[in-house]
């Protein structure tokens, strides 16, 4: 598709039954590749403090950093909708916050929309931002900010108490007026009727089939992060053996002078 990607494309795709593309992208030349093989949304997401940055979560990353790799991605974008995250502590402490952070994010770096987890505990924030008329998606279930209240990366929703608040969120999101909703690390099942249940898409990770979307982490999917590999993970290339290969080869050719050859050498 040649027609730029809009919050409202979403909805139009939800009501069309036509499912959601995302991935995440944190520099330009990543993002000029997935931007052209047509995903529909790119997402900046925190998890750059582990895939870029090396972090074992993704809680040190600040504001000026998102900013600095939405603004590559933007660089190289044609028509996917860009998301940002907004980092651990740039909306908890604050409606006040949650606006400035959200407008400097979209202001700076050329956000089209900020993502935000969690659902009654920061509806405040989210009301507040969409009031600043930034379009925001939601993000329930294994929302990673939450990491040590969870006490580690673990699904959510598999009892009931904790599956009818998962829901209750989605319906409080829909009702604050996000556009759309992330799904991270629940039952199948669950996921299936929060998607029945709300008219706005959601986008599910580790979720299951019946999102109206799936979003994945780009270098998981590329098979470039090999540090664990979550289950719900395909690996669509082997690109760690592919680099591994390459990286050996480069190192073989400079130590036995086969590199440079005559075609790569200036007269
Ligand atoms: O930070 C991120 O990349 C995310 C996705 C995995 C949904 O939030």
């Amino acid at each position: 598709m040649n027609q730029k990607i809009t919050v409202k494309s979403f909805q139009q795709f939800k009501n069309e039954g036509r499912k959601i593309t995302m991935l995440t992208a944190y520099d330009y030349s990543m993002a000029k590749i997935v931007s052209e093989a047509g995903v529909d949304s790119i997402l900046i997401g925190d998890s750059l403090g582990m895939i870029m940055q090396g972090h074992n979560s993704t809680l040190p990353v600040t504001v000026d950093e998102i900013i600095y790799h939405t603004k590559c991605v933007v660089r190289a974008n044609k028509n996917a909708l860009i998301v940002s995250d907004m980092p651990f502590l740039s909306y908890h402490v604050s409606v006040e916050d949650a606006v400035r952070n959200a407008g400097k994010i979209t202001k700076e770096s050329g956000a089209e929309a900020v993502k935000i987890e969690g659902g009654k505990n920061v509806i405040n924030q989210i009301k507040a931002v969409i009031d600043a008329q930034i379009p925001v998606m939601g993000h329930l279930g294994l929302t990673p900010q939450s990491v040590n209240a969870f006490g580690g990366f673990k699904v959510q929703g598999r009892d009931t108490e904790n599956a009818k608040r998962i829901l209750e969120d989605a319906l409080e999101l829909e009702k604050a007026g996000v556009f759309a909703i992330t799904l991270e690390g629940i039952p199948e099942p669950l996921a299936k009727e929060i998607s029945e249940k709300l008219t706005i898409p959601t986008i599910g990770i580790g979720a299951g089939k019946h999102c109206d979307g799936q979003v994945l982490v780009v270098n998981d999917m590329l098979g470039m992060f090999n540090d664990f590999v979550p289950k719900f993970v395909k690996q669509y290339a082997d690109l760690n053996t592919i680099i591994t290969d390459a990286v050996k080869s480069y190192v073989n050719e400079v130590q036995n002078g086969d590199f440079p050859e005559e075609k790569h050498t200036y007269k």
